[in-house]
């Protein structure tokens, strides 16, 4: 099929058939083509004018709002269909030929049936539309940790997200070249258009949904979902899934984690990378602007969401981020809250299921005090204060390109990447984890980061609140064995010299009354400080049950009067007995993979036991 033959844009937007010289990729359009049966076939080419054409199409069919220009200029609202508002953790599979590769905390299915049930349900899935083709680099183009896929898809709404996501069109298949490697990526909608039937604001399949990845064929096929990570594709599919399973053969590490800067008054800069769980805080760490008493302490951005790190010639481990823009969640963002992702969003943004005001522009939960008098909520609804219903998704998202971020850090997309200092995990407990403590050696802080706990959230469909494992933050985005990753973990410190420190941290803490007893944000710095002066080797230490933390005098208060002695001591007790608890939740993790868990976890269990038992019933870093 020749590509831009049929093609509503005009000659030079897209890109033409002599452009593309990679015969195996235009091999492959061709048969998803034949399966799937789309009007018409366009080759993005990333530009400008390309993006804004897409995006007046998808005004003109209802799929966008138009956002005032004089308000949010150049900037568009997408409302979902209430049934595809997440990920879908129940509907992703990873399809390794035996299952036990895919390990019992994936969904695993035969690749072959697989196969089959998608090939059933792709089969003339794109009737009636367009299949984009979208060359994307995650990284950098030319960077040594970059990686190509090419996403076929029938949404023009994922084809402009992608542009902002990744780096995206002509240049990247330029890099591809004619033989260049690339992550074949199959994404439909799930409904294809009878001739004549009127398409819908939000297409998408209401009964069947399948995120399906391919680890041993570096292949992804995603079928029904319209948003976020269960269709664009570059994201936790190619950059976490299948790039977790390629980092293991080839020795790196695919993560859910931000990478920050953390650059002292002196000039001194040193870069960590934190994981924490969906919805739990790392667009809002990423951007963190230290409190006016840190006056010459500043913070930069490498990225919000995903690291791929790798050890460079030096014994340390280097990041990059290889995404090109944040995919954030909006409600809870404020001036107060993240000044610097409020900046970010003051144009060419793409929002998902957060309400519109009157004016035109756009409104979520915590944006400001009081909300506005009236909205039209992220169904179509009105909305006023006393409507009792929220007015945006709680997963309501932003899409908006990285360069914008006013902290974005200068090295963000330095090729070679940043060095790691220090490694951070993070989840949301309400009680029994203090508020940070350091491993004492590596082993200790894999065993930290593998069993820690989160609360659910609403970055996926299902319960939210609950507390579940979610090692390294990675539970629902590791594409191969839990436990081969872990050794994974524990052989990479290893086999480098200068391995970062491990710290593990907890922000969501709450008193007796219900209420946070740390104040976060912003005054996160207090604690990122300490993290960072223990990585150089310049501050104090206490040996706690569970690992080194800070004294109340090794922490910087100047200018938080919030946190009292007393309430410092209760975000730091770790308590004897639900600790025991703690860890019969650690061994019923250990028992699923036991047939695969490394020794080191027993014994490191075995140790956090005896230490436990030898420590007063309420350990306090003030009592020693
Ligand atoms: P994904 O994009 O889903 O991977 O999530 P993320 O980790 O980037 O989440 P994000 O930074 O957007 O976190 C959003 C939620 O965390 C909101 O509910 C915030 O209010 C809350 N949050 C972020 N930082 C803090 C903090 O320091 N303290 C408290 N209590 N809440 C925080
Ligand atoms: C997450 O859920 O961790 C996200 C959003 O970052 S999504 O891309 O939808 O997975
Ligand atoms: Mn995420």
């Amino acid at each position: 099929m020749n590509p831009d033959k049929k093609s509503t844009f005009t000659s030079q937007a897209g890109i033409r058939t002599e452009e593309i010289h990679h015969q195996k990729l235009k091999d492959w359009v061709a048969e998803i083509a034949a399966l799937t049966q789309p009007q018409r076939i366009y080759w993005c080419d990333g530009s400008q004018q390309e993006y804004d054409e897409l995006c007046r199409q998808m005004v003109e069919a209802g799929m966008l709002v138009k956002l005032n220009p004089e308000k949010r200029p150049n900037s568009f609202l997408a409302c979902s269909d209430p049934s595809d508002v997440a990920r879908v953790e129940e509907r992703t599979f990873i399809c390794s030929i035996h299952k036990h590769d895919a390990g019992p905390t994936n969904n695993w299915m035969a690749p072959a049936d697989a196969k089959s049930i998608l090939r059933g349900l792709f089969q003339g899935c794109m009737r009636g539309r367009t299949l984009y083709v979208v060359p994307f680099s995650m990284g950098p183009l030319g960077s040594p940790i970059s990686h190509i896929g090419v996403q076929l898809t029938d949404s023009p709404y994922v084809a402009v997200s992608m542009r902002i996501m990744t780096r995206m069109g002509r240049d990247t298949l330029r890099v591809l070249g004619s033989d260049g490697e690339f992550v074949p990526c199959l994404h439909s909608v799930g409904m294809p258009l009878q001739p004549g039937q009127k398409d819908v604001a939000w297409p998408c399949n209401a009964e069947h949904k399948y995120i399906v990845h391919f680890p041993e064929e570096n292949t992804i096929w995603s079928y029904g979902s319209g948003y976020g990570g269960n269709a664009l594709l570059g994201k936790k599919c190619f950059a976490l899934r299948i790039a977790s399973a390629m980092g293991r053969e080839q020795g790196w590490l695919a993560e859910h984690m931000l990478i920050l800067g953390v650059e002292s008054p002196e000039g001194k800069k040193t870069y960590v990378a934190a994981a924490f769980p969906s919805a739990c805080g790392k667009t809002n760490f990423a951007m963190l602007i230290p409190p006016p008493s840190f006056s010459g302490w500043k913070i930069t951005t490498v990225g919000d969401d995903i690291a791929w790190i790798k050890p460079g010639p030096d014994g340390r481990l280097y990041a990059i981020n290889p995404e090109a823009g944040y995919f954030g969640v909006a409600p809870g963002t404020s001036r107060q809250s993240n000044p610097n992702a409020m900046a970010t969003l003051h144009g060419n943004c793409i929002f998902t299921n957060v309400a519109l005001t009157p004016g035109g522009d756009v409104w979520w939960e915590g944006m400001t005090e009081p909300p506005p008098p009236s909205l039209t909520d992220w169904r179509g609804r009105p909305w006023t204060p006393d409507s009792g219903t929220l007015a945006a998704h709680p997963n309501a998202r932003f899409t908006v390109p990285a360069s914008q971020c006013p902290s974005v850090d200068p090295d963000w997309e330095k090729p070679a990447g940043v060095p790691i200092s220090a490694f951070i995990f993070g989840g949301r407990r309400s009680s029994v984890v203090p508020l940070v403590v350091e491993s004492f050696n590596w082993n200790h802080g894999v065993y930290l980061a593998a069993t820690m706990g989160s609360e659910t959230t609403a970055a996926a469909a299902g319960k939210v609140g609950e507390v579940r494992r979610d090692p390294m933050a990675m539970l629902p985005f590791c594409g191969y064995h839990l436990a081969d990753y872990f050794d994974h973990w524990l052989e990479m410190g290893h086999a480098i010299s200068d391995p970062p420190r491990i710290f593990a941290v907890n922000w969501f803490r709450k008193g007796p009354d219900g209420k946070f007893l740390w104040p976060g944000y912003g005054e996160n710095m207090r604690v990122l400080k300490w993290i960072v002066d223990r990585a150089t080797g310049t501050t104090d230490a206490v040996e706690s049950p569970l690992g080194w933390v800070p004294r109340y005098e090794n922490i910087d208060w100047h200018g938080l009067e919030q946190v009292s002695r007393e309430q410092y001591e209760h975000l730091m007790t770790v308590k004897r007995e639900e600790w025991i608890d703690e860890l019969l939740s650690h061994e019923e993790l250990f028992m699923k993979l036991y047939d695969r868990l490394p020794k080191e976890f027993v014994l490191q269990r075995e140790l956090l036991l005896a230490s436990l038992w030898r420590s007063p019933q309420a350990w306090k870093p003030t009592s020693h």
